[in-house]
């Protein structure tokens, strides 16, 4: 019974003017396990099994933005900070709302170890959210993120990288290296990946000419942990040998993968625009 209650159970969920397919199971109470189309309060993230109870809950609920503190704002884009402890109905449902797109990772039923960094998009009608991470208050692991999503709709416009870029903002504020949660997903592979390679270049051609960078320079610059630099660098090419040791050495193939992300990435986070000390 276990197996068959584990299948995809949802089949499309509507999210304020946007209708997504789910992509893996949920555990929704079961009586709203089986419905065509699963109605989702973008504010409160309360889902209902009719428009009519959606419309009818519109009307009561106040909420024009994830319920914590606004710690990021620039242009369009606000982050909010939520405590899971403080805030333990919505954090739920923001779970149960993003397991529909994530397969292996447990679900946490216990939000209260995490806070949770919402990214929305703001117009005249609210703040709309567009994905999240989670972090863990205390990670033995130093990990940065526990999961990490952008909403189906507003997936491959750069939000992810942007999501990713906040989580190492923090770690540079509490002065820690970080790293996300493992294993992770394909997609989320590839969004590190496509971080961690951007930003290291970023770094190494911002050098003079013949300016000097250790893995360890690197790894204190942008927050990412030593094993990730390493890695990203092997996978870049940029180590050679050179009077008996490694030496990391930039060449064309990356000057010009550089140059092609550079223009194509136009979302960054400002840093002067973060408000935030980390929670004690
Ligand atoms: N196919 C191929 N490449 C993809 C892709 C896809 N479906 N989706 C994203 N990418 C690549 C992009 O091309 C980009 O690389 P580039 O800048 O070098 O071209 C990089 O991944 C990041 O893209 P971006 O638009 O910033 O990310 P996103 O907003 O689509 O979000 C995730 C990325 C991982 C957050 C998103 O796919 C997601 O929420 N997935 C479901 C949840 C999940 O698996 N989370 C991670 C595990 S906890
Ligand atoms: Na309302």
């Amino acid at each position: 019974i276990s197996e068959i209650a584990r299948v995809k159970n949802l089949n499309r969920l509507q999210i304020g003017k946007h209708e997504v397919d789910a992509w893996y199971f949920s555990p929704y109470p079961k009586e709203y396990a089986h419905l065509p189309i699963l109605y989702i309060c973008e504010f409160c993230l309360s889902f209902f099994p009719s428009p009519m109870m959606l419309s009818r809950h519109r009307l009561r609920c106040t909420l024009l933005h994830p319920p914590g503190n606004e710690i990021y704002r620039c242009e369009e884009i606000s982050f909010y900070e939520i405590d899971g402890k403080r805030q333990l109905t919505w954090c739920r449902n923001l779970s149960l709302l993003s397991k529909c797109f994530l397969d292996h990772k447990t679900l946490y039923y216990d939000v209260t170890p995490f806070m949770y960094y919402v990214m929305c998009q703001r117009d005249s009608t609210g703040c709309h959210i567009i994905g999240y991470f989670s972090k863990e208050k205390e990670s033995a692991d130093s990990y940065n993120v526990a999961c990490i999503l952008t909403l189906p709709q507003h997936q491959r416009g750069g939000y992810g990288k942007l999501l990713i870029e906040f989580s190492y903002e923090l770690s540079k504020k509490e002065g820690k290296l970080g790293s996300p949660e493992k294993p992770l997903s394909d997609l989320g592979l590839l969004g590190y990946r496509s971080y961690w390679a951007d930003t290291i270049l970023e770094l190494l051609m911002s050098l003079e000419p013949d300016g000097e960078m250790s893995i360890d320079d690197i790894a204190q610059r942008t927050s990412i942990t030593h094993a990730d630099v390493t890695n990203t660098c092997a996978t870049l090419g940029l180590f050679k040998h050179y009077k008996g040791s490694h030496i990391i050495c930039l060449n064309e193939a990356v000057v010009a993968r550089y140059e092609k992300a550079r223009t194509k990435r136009k979302r960054r986070i400002k840093p002067e625009h973060l408000r935030w000390k980390p929670p004690v």
